[in-house]
């Protein structure tokens, strides 16, 4: 058979409402045009992230009973820990509430008197944020492939080796660590190859520093490992993320995406030195270290999603919708990130909106319209997102590419949601050239995307 099919049938339903367009019109303006500020319940089909929103199986519900609420050496944390350990294969797990505690508590323990420098693929926002917080620096250097949108490569998620190799050179002792995110969220979602991971971690190790994972999506980055590299198509999916992190030194994880939870994350490594001040730290901000922030029951739930996450239905429905999705647009023309990357299709709204510069916001106006149009929302990964002021002439510098991310939740929506998503976004571009910007009113001093206002430019 030809037809891949969702691999679970539904037992439980949210019931989600559309809607008019006349409601849609007062609500986003009421929200000063900023998809952040409207209601969940004004969403038809909610595209923001695929953190966090993942449906649980019945399983993981069952495992949500069984959960041990113990304060010290629950039986949860037991589960948890050796379902980590089975996939990641470091001896020592230390459960987080999500990804961003576990970078908190990594580069806080990795700091020293002298600034140092972290060398990525592309750093996460949080990743990112956290190592400049403690007053170190973080370098993106993806492979040059990864940062033209139209380009395809199989792995656009790889860094760049030779870059990686001049910089420890250049930088020597300052450098703490590679830092390798599977797959690459900041550049559409984008996979990197296991002789990536291999060679990144070689290079690294010869240098004497260390290679961090930042496992959120490891689970996608091996299922594209397993289509398309030389060597892994008969490898079953666990081999290939055991082996992906067999390299690794540490990894840092948020159990919201590849956990298939709604909350929790974890910090691994296999140092018992560095794991030792990791859970000093954790008392301190998250809790004692076999909860780590979390409840039992949140454990129980992730140890059972990573059973379910490796199953190669599941991850065959997983990126097979991804693509699916992006062909449906591509079709009618619409300009992405090519290729479509595993947990969300990334739309070029710079290309989509050739005619709105970008000191209008052409990523917005995309993000606000196909609301408008059909109750979907999205997030822009742009110039409101990343652009900043120039000091000297006031004028704001833009980002370096103008998108939409359309992230998919996991197990939540059907075919036919995905169907009715590609129409209202080819209708949208169907009547591109009547879109007009917008004008940014208000912003706060930073992560100003999650608060902005705008005015519509007449
Ligand atoms: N690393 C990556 C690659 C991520 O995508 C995220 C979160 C984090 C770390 C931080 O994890 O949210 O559990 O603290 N990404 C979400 C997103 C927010 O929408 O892409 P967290």
């Amino acid at each position: 058979m030809k037809t891949i099919i969702e691999p679970f049938k539904i037992k439980a339903v949210e019931p989600i409402r559309m809607t008019t367009p006349e409601e849609r019109v007062a609500i986003l303006e009421a929200a000063g045009y900023n998809p952040f500020a409207i209601r969940a319940e004004d969403v038809l089909i909610d595209y923001l992230t695929d953190s966090g929103t993942s449906s649980m199986s019945s399983e993981q519900w069952a495992a949500i009973m069984r959960g041990d609420e113990s304060y010290a050496g629950s039986r949860s944390f037991f589960r948890f820990e050796q379902e980590v350990a089975r996939i990641t294969g470091f001896s020592n797990i230390i459960p987080v509430h999500q990804g961003r505690a576990a970078e908190k508590i990594l580069f806080d323990v990795l700091h020293q008197d002298e600034p140092g420098i972290y060398l990525g693929n592309t750093h996460f926002d949080t990743t990112r944020a956290n190592i400049e917080y403690v007053g170190d620096e973080a370098l993106d250097i993806v492979i040059p492939e990864g940062l033209v949108p139209s380009l395809a490569h199989p792995f656009k998620g790889n860094i760049d080796l030779e870059r990686l190799k001049s910089l420890l050179t250049e930088h020597g002792e300052k450098v703490r660590g590679v830092i390798i995110t599977v797959t690459n969220n900041s550049g559409g979602g984008q996979p990197v190859s296991m002789a990536n991971i291999r060679e990144a971690a070689r290079l690294a190790h010869d240098h004497g520093t260390i290679l961090v994972i930042d496992s959120a999506r490891f689970a996608e980055n091996a299922y594209f490992i397993k289509l398309r590299e030389d060597g892994y198509g008969d490898t079953p999916l666990l081999e290939i993320a055991q082996e992906m992190f067999s390299y690794a030194d540490a990894s840092t994880m948020s159990a919201k995406k590849d956990g298939l939870a709604n909350i929790g994350g974890w910090l691994a490594c296999n140092d018992d030195f560095l794991a030792g001040n990791a859970r000093n730290l954790l008392i301190l901000t998250e809790g004692f270290p076999t909860y780590g922030g979390l409840a039992g029951r949140d454990l129980d739930a992730i140890a059972q999603g990573l059973r379910e996450v490796l199953q190669e239905d599941y991850l065959q429905y997983r990126l097979r919708s991804t693509a699916y999705f992006a062909e449906k647009i591509v079709e009618a023309g619409v300009p992405i990130i090519q290729p479509p990357g595993g947990h969300a299709v990334y739309i070029d709204a710079g290309a989509f909106l050739e005619h709105i510069p970008p000191e209008e916001f052409p990523g917005q106006v995309l993000a606000n319209e196909i609301y408008l149009h059909g109750g979907l929302r999205g997030v822009e990964i742009g110039s409101v997102m990343f652009g900043k002021t120039d000091p000297a002439t006031g004028k704001m510098i833009p980002a370096p590419l103008e998108l939409v991310r359309l992230a998919i939740p996991r197990r939540v929506y059907t075919q036919s949601h995905v169907d009715y998503s590609a129409e209202v976004i080819n209708e949208v571009f169907a009547k591109r050239h009547t879109l007009k910007g917008l004008k940014m009113t208000y912003a706060a001093p930073f992560l100003r995307h999650f608060t902005a206002r705008f005015e519509p430019l007449v």
